[in-house]
């Protein structure tokens, strides 16, 4: 998925919700608001750069005039969220796209139970904003430490109970636990690190729970050893790129000056997607289903070669 609409806007706010995260706000240049959205949804913001991620909405659905996302400072990541907290100010022109679909309220759910971890809660308090059941609604937010906890007042307002799991006090969630607990009827909604994400859908799929989630795009660290080195032969490009065992494919594309458009860098949005000819691919990515893949898909921002090479129709 490629999001080409993008709004002029300008960055109008920004604040410290605790050490690592920051919420920005941004308005329109050049109309008198921003097209509506659904809770859950969430956009895609372009800098003066071309860096692009993607954010959920964290703001009311009713309050149009301006968009709100919250940024984590990921000390280890690629620079994306760096660039955000030391150099975004209020003033900078920024791009925004229209709303792009993101979790939804299951209608048919007798109980809503909410989990998060760190920065997904963003996520799941767009989800609350646009609930009309937010005020029965249970929430289950894990952080490491109690000051990690961002949004707390306003998950308050929305009368959300909140219970807090701080694994450095000793209170970690057990999605076992939780989800053995849970009234018949309940649908789960989750939105946090990959091993919380996954210990969820594992006791959900167990008892047959429902659930639904909003995948981050987990961004290698730095000098991380992500597999084997590769080659790729880009062939309307008319390049042969050679992959390191510490980077990407689209690293190294773009290292190589070879056109490719990306923004999650996590296997997430789709925008990276190529098509290969030729060699086995190994699978990382959380966008692309089975018929894609067997299509010959893959993602370069987090996909590799299973051998030692790889032919991109590119
Ligand atoms: S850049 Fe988002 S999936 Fe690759």
């Amino acid at each position: 998925m490629s999001i080409r609409l993008l709004i002029a806007s300008e960055v109008v706010e920004v604040a410290a919700l605790s050490e690592s995260v920051r919420r920005f706000r941004m308005a329109p240049l050049h109309r008198p608001s921003y097209p509506s959205f659904l809770g859950g949804e969430h956009v895609q913001v372009q800098l003066g750069d071309g860096l692009r991620r993607d954010f959920s909405l964290c703001g009311s659905p009713s309050e149009r005039d301006f968009y709100e996302i919250a940024v984590l400072r990921e000390e280890d990541g690629r620079g994306g969220s760096e660039r955000f907290h030391s150099s975004v100010r209020v003033g900078e022109e920024v791009y925004v796209s229209y709303p792009q679909p993101g979790m939804l309220i299951d209608e048919r759910a007798a109980h809503h139970v909410f989990v998060a971890g760190g920065i997904g809660i963003t996520a799941i308090l767009g989800l609350l904003r646009g609930f009309a059941g937010a005020a029965e609604a249970v929430v289950h937010y894990c952080v490491r430490h109690q000051a990690d906890a961002v949004y707390l007042e306003e998950l308050e307002q929305l009368g959300s109970r909140v219970i807090l799991h701080v694994s450095t006090a000793g209170t970690r969630m057990d999605a076992e636990e939780l989800i053995a607990g849970l009234p018949l009827g309940a649908t789960v909604y989750h939105c946090g690190p990959e091993s919380l994400m996954r210990s969820i859908d594992e006791a959900a799929a167990a008892r047959a729970v429902p659930t639904r989630s909003e995948t981050f795009a987990t961004v290698p660290k730095r000098r991380e050893i992500l597999g084997a080195p590769f080659r790729a032969i880009m062939l309307a490009a008319g390049k042969t790129v050679e992959v390191g065992a510490d980077e990407t494919l689209l690293q190294s594309m773009l290292r190589e000056g070879v056109p490719i458009e990306f923004s999650c860098e996590g296997g997430v949005c789709g925008s990276c997607v190529v098509e290969v000819q030729d060699g086995p691919i190994d699978h990382r990515d959380h966008c692309l289903s089975d018929s894609d893949r067997r299509l010959g898909m893959m993602t370069a921002c987090v996909s590799r070669a299973a051998g030692d090479q790889l032919t991109v129709l590119l």
